[in-house]
């Protein structure tokens, strides 16, 4: 039993943010019509790496959904989107502002249509203030909700992060949205409006970036490995721990680019740390150096702290590091590739990894569902080819007898217009 299968969702969302909230639904149970144009979704042709396939950058971000393709600039396509809305718990999109407006949708007349309809929509920077008619991917969000100006070392460029804050952070919080909104509809029968910006979303993501620039205004940041006071915004922290604890990536053997683990040296564990890797890196006496002893010490005389720690990593691999790490309770982690990532027990283990086999594709991989649910175990399917379901959609969803799909066809509600000569 599915914890969303009584809910079906008319799915207009494309490229990632969207996407990647509807998926999770979909995985959670709901039956999700993506609902495309014609020509569908930009990111089916995006980054291909198999001719004539579906690329990964679709397939990975749209499994567990039905597709159809519809034309909305064409008054037959216009009736199609109308009888879904009646059908649907939930539309969600994340075009560009004013897309649906435009094509005589506003939020208003889709409430109309259908009281009961919840609503979502992803905008760069949502519907209301100067930036509200401005078009946004992820770095742009990343760039303007907080994130890049805190990521990187002090001295260099501001970075991106690999993790996609912007677009599938904001999906998350699309989704949380929605199912509020639909507790609320089953309470009171009307649905409405969810609206998440990107640079909130990134905001959000960034709250102790929020709390570090307000610490400022009462003096430096001492757990920051570089002096900060003065400054008038929360700097770039490199690998810095962003949280009450120190930490630090450390390099291990052989020395490759991924050969690093990260460790945070909790105040409980300091005295087992110490007394470890002491001896191999002629301290015998660490644990009872005054220059650690307390934690405002270890803060002061981090640079040595961690020369000592990776001294003694310089012996050991990764893995190697954190077998020691472990069993003396001190919080660690390798740095892990996506090589490292697709080869690892634990991963398979749990089902984050998960091969789908695809008509245009063949194999291909997943990443799989990070909620799980007890009583309705996601179960990760292939995603849908360009309008695949359609005729099943009209046919099921919409009672369309076939003599009315033809003549919608024929119309040209489900094509594109024929080329102007
Ligand atoms: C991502 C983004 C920048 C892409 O911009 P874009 O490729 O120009 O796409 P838009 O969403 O602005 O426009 C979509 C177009 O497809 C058309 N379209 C969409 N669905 C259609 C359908 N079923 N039938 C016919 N046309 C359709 C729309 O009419 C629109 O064309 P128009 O500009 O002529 O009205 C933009 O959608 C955006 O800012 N979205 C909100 C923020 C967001 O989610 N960004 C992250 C994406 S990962």
């Amino acid at each position: 039993m599915e914890a969303l299968k009584d809910v079906r969702i008319l799915d207009m969302t494309h490229v990632q943010a969207g996407p990647t909230c509807s998926q999770l639904l979909a995985w959670m149970g709901a039956d999700v019509i993506k609902f495309e144009p014609p020509q569908g979704d930009a990111t089916r042709g995006q980054l291909r790496d198999v001719p004539n396939a579906d690329s990964l950058y679709f397939t990975m971000l749209n499994s567990n959904k039905r597709a159809i393709t519809v034309n909305m600039k064409t008054p037959e396509g216009k009736e199609i989107f109308v009888a879904l809305l009646k059908k649907c718990d939930i539309i969600m999109e994340n075009f560009g502002p004013g897309v649906l407006d435009r094509f005589g949708f506003t939020w208003e007349k889709i409430h109309e249509i259908n009281p009961r309809i919840v609503m979502g929509s992803i905008k760069g920077f949502g519907s209301s203030g100067p930036y509200s008619d401005f078009k946004a991917y992820e770095n742009v969000a990343q760039a303007m909700g907080g994130a890049m100006s805190t990521t990187g070392t002090p001295e260099g460029v501001p970075f991106v992060t690999g993790a996609q804050i912007g677009d599938s952070g904001t999906g998350l919080h699309l989704a949380i949205g929605l199912l509020a909104a639909l507790h609320q509809r089953d309470r009171t029968g009307l649905g409405q409006y969810v609206e998440v910006a990107m640079m909130d979303a990134v905001m959000n993501l960034c709250r102790v970036k929020w709390r570090d620039h307000q610490r400022l205004a009462h003096g430096g940041l001492s757990e920051y490995s570089r002096p900060t006071e003065g400054l008038p915004a929360t700097p770039r922290a490199g690998n810095d721990s962003g949280g009450g604890q120190l930490g630090n990536a450390i390099k291990c053997k052989p020395g490759g680019v991924d050969d690093y683990i990260y460790v945070v040296v909790q105040e409980a564990v300091w005295d087992a740390l110490a007394k470890r890797i002491g001896p191999d890196v002629g301290q015998s006496n660490l644990a009872e150096d005054p220059r650690f002893a307390k934690i405002a010490d270890r803060r002061k005389n981090q640079g040595d702290m961690w020369k000592y720690i990776e001294q003694f990593a310089a012996n050991y691999t990764k893995r190697e590091f954190m077998a020691i790490l472990n069993p003396i309770d001190v919080p660690c982690g390798p740095i892990m590739s996506t090589a490292d990532l697709a080869n690892d027990e634990h991963v398979r283990g749990r089902e984050m990894y998960v091969e789908l086999d695809h008509p245009q594709r063949g194999k291909w991989f997943n990443v799989g569902m990070p909620i799980k649910l007890s009583a309705s175990p996601a179960v990760v399917k292939r995603s849908p080819t360009l309008g695949e379901h359609t005729d099943e959609i009209l046919r099921e969803v919409l009672g369309m007898s076939e003599d009315d799909i033809t003549a919608k066809k024929a119309a040209g509600a489900f094509s594109m217009p024929p080329k102007k000569k």
